[in-house]
């Protein structure tokens, strides 16, 4: 087989995942789902959110998960924020790796963040500002509802696009992590707004991301369509948890043991121990309250690895 380009997969069970699990997930179960990931060998693990408690109560306990888990060189733990108060918080918590999110429509970012998205914008620029000269301060912009919306629809690439550009004309280091917040992407729409985007902002310091579900069954094919536009880093979530519990009808990431058997049959590598993360993720859907997606977790071990 030939090798190709590798990839980098972000594990966002213990934040889209855990955000839609109603039954509290004790704190020191969570730091030992996020240890037992990070000993996959993934690099990256979204942990956690600093929202508001009444919102989301399941992510109250970000700070303590962080404070527990001790991280080598080359490994992350991003955090989610939805607003400037979330960037103060975790910049207390000395969290300096955050992802920002924001809708492209107007009406899910009403639904998740309960402002316009020209005021998430406007609060953007202020962690920007209070960001930005701290030398460990990293921004993933997340874009949320770049597809598809649940109460708009489909969303044009145009749209996309001019959500982008304020956030690229302020000059920051950002990585913009493309969101199918609802798994209703389709592949060739995928690739399009990839090509597009990519080509259309092009200064260095941004990178892309593909955040997929796969509510449709599509997540693989959406970021196999990815990867053939350029994308080199993707989210999902170990045993397909996740769902942005503000999309109405939208289900789980793509599981990253799919991604990551999907990957390395094609030739390209992850730097996953898929043997600990399949275990991993049987661990995660043995919780309580658990909604799971996925397939490879299932299958006996011989025919997986
Ligand atoms: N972290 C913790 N508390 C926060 C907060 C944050 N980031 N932002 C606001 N709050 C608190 C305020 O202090 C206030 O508290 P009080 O009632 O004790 O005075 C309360 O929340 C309401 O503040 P307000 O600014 O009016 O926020 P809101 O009610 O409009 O909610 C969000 C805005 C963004 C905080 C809230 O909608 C939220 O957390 N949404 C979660 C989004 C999310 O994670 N979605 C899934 C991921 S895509
Ligand atoms: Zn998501």
């Amino acid at each position: 087989m030939t090798p190709r380009e590798s990839v980098q997969i972000v594990d966002v069970a213990p934040r889209d995942g855990f955000q839609a699990v109603s039954t509290w997930i004790p704190t020191e179960t969570k730091i030992d789902i996020v240890r037992l990931l990070l000993n996959t060998r993934l690099k990256r693990v979204e942990t956690g959110a600093f929202v508001s408690p009444k919102a989301i109560p399941q992510m109250a306990d970000t700070a303590e998960v962080h404070a527990s888990i001790d991280l080598s060189a080359d490994q992350r733990l991003p955090t989610l924020i939805p607003n400037l108060k979330g960037a103060v918080n975790a910049f207390a918590a000395n969290i300096t790796d955050v992802v920002y999110v924001l809708s492209v429509s107007e009406s899910h970012n009403k639904s998740n963040v309960r402002r316009p998205v020209a005021a998430s914008l406007d609060e953007l620029m202020k962690v920007i500002e209070i960001g930005r000269d701290r030398p460990d301060f990293r921004l993933r912009a997340n874009i949320a509802t770049a597809f598809d919306c649940p109460y708009e629809g489909r969303i044009e690439i145009d749209a996309v696009s001019r959500a982008l550009e304020p956030i690229v004309d302020t000059g920051i280091p950002v990585e913009f992590g493309i969101c199918d917040t609802t798994g209703r992407a389709f592949p060739d729409q995928v690739a399009d707004l990839f090509e597009k985007c990519v080509e259309r902002f092009s200064r260095t310091g941004i990178d892309w991301c593909f955040h997929g579900h796969d509510t449709y069954g599509l997540g693989i094919a959406n970021a196999l369509y990815a990867y053939q536009a350029g994308v080199r880093v993707f989210d999902a979530a170990a045993a397909g948890l996740g769902g942005c519990p503000f999309a109405p009808g939208a289900s789980g990431n793509t599981a990253t043991e799919d991604l990551v058997f999907t990957f390395h049959n094609m030739g390209i590598q992850t730097g996953i121990d898929l043997a600990k993360l399949t275990e991993t993720a049987g661990v995660i859907a043995a919780l309580p309250g658990v909604a799971t997606g996925g397939h490879i977790r299932q299958l006996p071990k011989k025919r997986i690895l």
